[in-house]
């Protein structure tokens, strides 16, 4: 690939490079990278060239941004039909890499890559790591799983590329986790959301404040949180909490972040993946700031290109401010975890403002589905905080029924739960657990 745009750039760090370009020179590249990946896929892939020829488009018809919306979609459905190897687009020697997806039932995704796309990968994690205030230098905590999860091998990568010294913990073992911290003085943590909280309790419970250790920045994603659970976390740990968001189709962590100046939303890194934002229902593309779900075509990828992959994941794309890339805002939810009751739809996120925002709640909370008498019942389960007594229990119990059914408009059950009742995530939460029978 060819980038004489970025030639201008020569001298600083590669991950560097794209964010130096402005406006014009950025879309200049994004099209000539998308016109190699077209034409990469078309050539490489059968599933591309018989998906294209089905829409009635070769590679040579994209001549500007807007023509991808010719182009036919890419659902994680198709990726399972060509197990494992199918959209491969190089020899399988040329892969250095497998990572795949958990795939909750039937068969796993699998995800493969060159030298060059973990080059790259690397790349983009240092630049989400800068981002958010770490630097060359920084001893970072990696709590991610390691393995076939994208979260620790990419963070991990990242980090070392950045010039860092990195603490491979991965997830779980979480006593062990918060001594390697007091240990060995991390500045900087990589780790869901929901597993960091369950390590701030482990500090608590030891009688040690989490602001007081050497924690200063926290990389967190791989699940949906809010803004409010940004708050908490700031509030109990004193570090800053950034964002990042990736999955494994598209590469993995590191295809959005956050910058630590700004803490608006996420920098898509638009020189190695094009965002859209198409309505899910009839996958019209939206124009900037409608909300729809979140579409991925890769321009960089080497050994599995993707083609307006559809993510599931709802957002909406913002100008950039911190730097010239798009934005996109926080992830609410996935189209997957949206529940429909008695005909409003509602996502787990927006349960959990309105937890953290009750006085006497801790900040775990569970979602349960049953059907009692034909009809779907949500029970919120949220546990107390330490010290919450049976008065700000029903008060907190009343409170979150209320404002369930003002903010959202569906009547819940809720049940206060006993401080540390509820399981405790070590990775991504489960939030939802359904045990209606099926209909
Ligand atoms: O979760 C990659 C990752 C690892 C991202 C570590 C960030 C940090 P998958 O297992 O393939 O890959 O899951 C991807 O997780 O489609 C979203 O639904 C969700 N997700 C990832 N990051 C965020 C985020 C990794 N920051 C799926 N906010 C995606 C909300 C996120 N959801």
């Amino acid at each position: 690939m060819t980038d004489a745009a970025l030639g201008q750039t020569a001298g600083r760090d590669a991950w560097d490079a794209g964010e130096q370009l402005g406006t014009a020179g950025l879309r200049a590249l994004q099209l000539e990278r998308l016109r190699t990946t077209l034409r990469h896929a078309y050539e490489n892939v059968p599933f591309y060239r018989d998906a294209f020829r089905t829409a009635g488009v070769v590679p040579d018809d994209c001549r500007s941004l807007a023509d991808l919306a010719r182009f036919p979609f890419t659902e994680k459905a198709d990726l399972r039909e060509h197990y494992p190897y199918g959209m491969f687009a190089v020899p399988r020697e040329r892969v250095r890499r497998i990572h795949a997806s958990s795939g909750t039932t039937g068969r796993p995704t699998v995800v493969g890559y060159t030298d060059g796309d973990l080059d790259v990968w690397a790349d983009l994690v240092a630049r989400s790591l800068r981002a958010a205030g770490a630097r060359r230098g920084d001893i970072v905590h990696v709590a991610y799983g390691y393995g076939l999860f994208t979260g620790g091998l990419g963070a991990h990568y990242g980090a070392e590329r950045l010039g860092c010294t990195v603490v491979p913990a991965s997830g779980g073992a979480t006593s062990r986790q918060v001594r390697l911290i007091q240990d060995l003085a991390p500045r900087v943590i990589m780790v869901t959301p929901s597993y960091l909280l369950t390590l701030l309790d482990e500090f608590e419970r030891r009688g040690v404040d989490p602001r007081s250790t050497s924690l200063r920045v926290g990389v967190l994603g791989a699940e949906p949180w809010t803004e409010a659970m940004r708050r908490e976390i700031e509030g109990r740990s004193g570090i800053d909490a950034l964002d990042i968001y990736g999955l494994s189709e598209v590469m993995g962590p590191g295809v959005a972040a956050e910058c630590v100046e700004t803490k608006d939303g996420l920098h898509v890194w638009e020189d190695h993946f094009l965002p859209e934002v198409v309505d899910p229902v009839t996958g019209e593309v939206l124009p900037e700031g409608a909300e729809g779900e979140l579409v991925f075509t890769s321009l960089t990828k080497e050994a599995m290109p993707v083609v307006r992959y559809r993510t599931r994941d709802l957002t909406r794309l913002l100008p950039g401010t911190a730097r010239v890339f798009r934005r996109m805002e926080r992830v609410t939810g996935r189209s997957d975890d949206m529940v429909i009751l008695r005909g409003v739809n509602l996502f787990p996120t927006q349960i959990e403002e309105i937890v953290l925002r009750t006085p006497g709640l801790a900040p775990h909370f569970q979602l349960r589905l049953t059907r009692p008498d034909r009809l779907d019942v949500l029970t919120v389960r949220a546990e107390a905080r330490p010290g919450a007594g049976p008065e700000v229990r029903e008060a907190a119990a009343r409170g979150l029924a209320a404002a369930v059914k003002d903010g959202i408009g569906v009547s819940v059950e809720v049940e206060v739960t006993e401080p540390e009742s509820l399981e405790r995530s070590v990775g991504k939460i489960r939030r939802i657990v359904d045990l209606r029978p099926p209909r």
